[in-house]
């Protein structure tokens, strides 16, 4: 097979929300590791602490978030609210919210419909490895934060470069402390967020959608 361009694995790339249950070979996961390690860090910290999990580890962590979610025993180490975005940043959540309901099928007053659609992030949309993105909690975090931005997108990339794909998740963060204490790590590591991925599932009407990107003069300054 033709290795993908640079500029099409930057294209191809795109949050996949359904997988197929195939694994990934362990060869190829470490080739993909490898490539993240090189993304770049403040004072080259590289402070990026991820954990893989897979099988039945992975399938019980599943069952514990579900259960987490279910009784609302949230525990995340970092804030979120969505009803912090305004203006042009509250629409593009609300338009990325609203291509993928429609693309399921889910309508807006489905309340059950969408709360069956949120589990999916809980059961890794099905895939079969699930990276946990841990930081050492340092100052405000900020910086280090960014760091594991930077890692992420690596990591996300290299997965399209060899043909997989995978889906960056806030809310696996929610439930801090039930990931911390199965897969036993200290509370000195707090938890950003997670990356499921594997290989796609390109029959899944979930994996239809593309978020459009605005033109870079809503984003881009240019001074001189
Ligand atoms: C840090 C981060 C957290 C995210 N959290 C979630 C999440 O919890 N669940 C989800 O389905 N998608 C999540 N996404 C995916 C975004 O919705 C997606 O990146 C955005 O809509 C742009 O689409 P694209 O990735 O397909 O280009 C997250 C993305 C990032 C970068």
């Amino acid at each position: 097979m033709e290795k993908k361009t640079f500029y099409d694995v930057l294209r191809d790339r795109h949050s996949c929300r359904a997988f197929l249950s195939r694994e990934i070979p362990a060869d190829m996961l470490i080739q993909v590791l490898e490539d993240a390690q090189l993304s770049p860090s403040n004072c080259n910290t590289q402070p990026w602490n991820v954990h893989i999990v897979s099988g039945l580890k992975q399938q019980e962590l599943s069952e514990k978030l579900i259960a987490a979610a279910e009784q609302e025993c949230f525990s995340p180490d970092f804030s979120f609210d969505i009803g912090d975005f305004h203006g042009r940043y509250k629409e593009r959540q609300f338009a990325q919210g609203k291509i993928y309901y429609e693309a399921l099928g889910v309508v807006r007053e489905d309340t059950e419909g969408r709360k069956q659609a949120n589990i999916l992030n809980y059961r890794f949309y099905n895939a079969p490895h699930v990276a946990f993105l841990f930081m050492p909690s340092t100052g405000d975090n900020v910086r280090i934060a960014g760091d594991i931005g930077m890692y992420a997108q690596t990591f996300l990339l290299s997965l399209t470069d060899h043909g997989l794909a995978g889906v960056p998740q806030t809310v696996l963060g929610f439930f801090a402390d039930v990931v911390r204490e199965h897969l036993g790590i200290s509370d000195d590591f707090k938890l950003l967020f997670g990356i499921s991925f594997g290989y796609e599932d390109g029959d899944a009407v979930a994996n239809t959608i593309r978020m459009e990107r605005d033109a870079i003069g809503e984003n881009v300054t240019f001074h001189q």
